[in-house]
């Protein structure tokens, strides 16, 4: 049919030559998905089963990242969302309802404690908290409705590494469930299904794009029991995770084998010289036998990457720590880590319960790509500064 040049700019006759290949993923952006026919019409979650029905359930660009996050994590199939925060609320909602109890350890990243404790509780879901280093001893809180076993293995900011197969094992005995956040590993240095757990998490925030300038979350399972579980509640909290941000992901995940080992070596080098110097009490660091549960670390992981934490020495005070933050010149200050940039945040545990009796004398480190020994001439600089 002829057309006027109005709807020429909806339905053009236009079109730029075919063939184009390159070796970057499009960015498939899109909320309606076209059809064949009237009776082809569907809304129907799982992409893989039906094809595309919705861009709310993943574009060719989202479905990908999930596809290859999926195929590192050795895993059956994973969910992406909109953050780590998305993802650890998306399993919590799928798998849990009223009346079930969960475990969290003390050492979780505090949005998860939060979100357990503010939301969860005003559905009917009783939680308890453990000890992170509980191992086999998790037995004896585990109750006939315990759901989920949540796990994060370092834990944050105090780093305690778990003893991940045993809690499987009595998890698993009891009929609960096994969760990890497997943020700090970025899926790759911790192999979470070969260790006995069910679902497994991350934070491509993190590691996976390392460079700071968007949010993403994974979610994998181990089977198809649970991936229909999750994709059924997935569907209708209408977590979309934006395709021009899983392009960056996807990017992300070309260079992620060199930015991780750079970071790692420059990050155990830091570590160690750290953990000769007289004004710090601990280096909180998985690789390093002053780390709680280093030996499930020496026995389980592959590698660490580059966030660990250090304490220091009982008789500085809050406003000496503060002083060793201000005064970095190449660490900012600043939430989230694993891109390129060093970061460095000090916490005061003071008020939270059950942990370490570290109080204000904890800093937070995350290892960037900048010279390893221009960032140790600025960690020792900022040490001068407050002796
Ligand atoms: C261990 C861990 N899990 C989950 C998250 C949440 O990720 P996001 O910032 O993408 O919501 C973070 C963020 O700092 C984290 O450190």
């Amino acid at each position: 049919m002829s057309k006027t040049w109005k709807t020429k700019l909806i339905h053009p006759d236009a079109h730029a030559p075919k063939g184009f290949q390159s070796l970057a993923t499009p960015t498939y952006r899109g909320s309606t998905v076209l059809f064949p026919n009237a009776a082809a019409v569907q809304d129907t979650w799982d992409q893989h089963a039906v094809g595309y029905t919705y861009g709310l359930y993943g574009t060719p660009t989202t479905i990908e990242l999930a596809a290859r996050v999926c195929e590192l994590e050795n895993g059956y199939r994973t969910f992406i969302t909109p953050g780590g925060q998305a993802a650890i609320s998306l399993i919590n909602f799928a798998f849990l309802k009223s009346g079930d109890h969960i475990l969290v350890p003390e050492s979780v990243y505090s949005p998860n404690r939060w979100f357990t404790a503010k939301v969860l509780s005003r559905f009917g879901i009783e939680v308890g908290f453990y000890s992170p280093t509980i191992g086999a001893g998790i037995q004896s809180l585990l109750k006939k409705n315990t759901r989920l076993v949540w796990c994060e293995s370092p834990g944050s900011i105090t780093m305690e590494v778990q003893d991940i197969p045993a809690i499987a094992e009595a998890a698993h005995k009891s009929g609960a469930l096994v969760v990890l956040d497997n943020t700090w590993s970025a899926g790759i240095y911790f192999d979470a299904f070969a260790h006995g757990v069910d679902i497994n998490m991350q934070a491509l925030t993190k590691y996976v794009g390392g460079h700071s300038d968007f949010l993403l979350g994974s979610v994998s399972v181990r089977d198809e029991a649970l991936y229909q579980k999750l994709g059924a509640t997935h569907q209708l909290l209408g977590f979309a995770a934006s395709p021009d941000d899983c392009s960056l992901a996807l990017r992300g995940l070309k260079t992620l084998a060199v930015r991780i080992a750079a970071i790692e070596k420059s990050a155990l080098t830091l570590a160690q010289w750290l953990s000769t110097r007289p004004e710090i009490e601990l280096v909180l660091h998985p690789a390093l036998p002053s780390c709680p549960g280093h030996e499930f670390f020496k026995r389980d992981f592959t590698g660490s990457t580059g966030v660990f934490s250090i304490v220091f020495q009982r008789h500085f005070t809050k406003e000496k720590v503060h002083a060793f933050v201000n005064s970095f010149q190449l660490f900012k200050i600043g939430y989230s880590w694993a891109g390129v940039t060093s970061l460095a945040v000090a916490y005061d545990l003071s008020s939270r319960p059950h942990r370490p009796d570290y109080t204000h004398r904890i800093v937070r480190l995350n290892i960037g790509l900048e010279d390893t020994s221009d960032l140790q001439t600025d960690l020792a600089q900022s040490l001068e500064r407050i002796r």
